[in-house]
């Protein structure tokens, strides 16, 4: 049977569109089950109902915690058997509700090479570092921001000073470096 993927965005879903089109033409063996998005209105949204993804879109601020709206994603990745989450620019720290029932399934992928430069504005503040040097960085999940095992990593060098520059090259392969660590990790699963 088909091996059920669920990518988890906040934005744009360049991401989201490589994945599911990977999925759709048979380059990942896996059918993009669910799509989850925390920001109501967000791009990914459209994206996914393009591509006939089920979407579960919340708005943090209408639980009480994180463990209420994690408790629900849970429910739905049991319902729907996911194998596998993607991050995909899911902008929110997993907490221990989806720690405890997904951790070793959940993979993120990150605008750098880490460990440099974690967080939510990584390209901007190598770029403010000065590095030559950026890349990708595909890693478990874990309880440490950006800090679980690496995965998979590719560089790419960059002398020059525009933050949307590197974003446009790096995107280029976070979707080509993203869709071949899925295929790579759903044929071991
Ligand atoms: C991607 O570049 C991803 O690496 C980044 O968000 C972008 C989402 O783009 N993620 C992070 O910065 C996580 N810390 P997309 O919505 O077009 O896929």
């Amino acid at each position: 049977m088909k091996k059920r993927i669920a990518v988890f965005a906040s934005g744009t879903g360049t991401n989201f569109v490589a994945i599911a089109k990977a999925c759709a033409d048979g380059r990942i063996p896996a059918e993009v089950a669910l799509m989850v998005c925390d920001k109501p209105g967000a791009a990914v949204i459209d994206r996914a109902r393009e591509f006939g993804v089920a979407c579960f879109v919340f708005a943090p601020k209408s639980y009480a915690s994180k463990a209420d709206y994690e408790a629900e994603i849970v429910k739905l990745l049991d319902d729907r058997k996911i194998d596998l989450v993607c991050l995909a620019g899911y902008m929110r720290i997993v907490g221990e509700t989806l720690l405890k029932a997904y951790e070793g399934k959940i993979i993120n992928i990150h605008p750098s090479l880490l460990p440099s430069f974690k967080g939510a504005h990584a390209v901007e503040d190598a770029v403010a570092y000065g590095v030559k040097v950026y890349g990708i960085t595909i890693h478990w999940v874990n309880a440490d921001l950006d800090g679980g095992r690496i995965i998979a990593q590719r560089a790419f060098p960059y002398e020059g000073s525009d933050p949307a520059e590197v974003h446009r090259i790096g995107q280029r392969i976070e979707h080509e470096l993203y869709v071949e660590t899925i295929n790579k990790l759903l044929c071991e699963l």
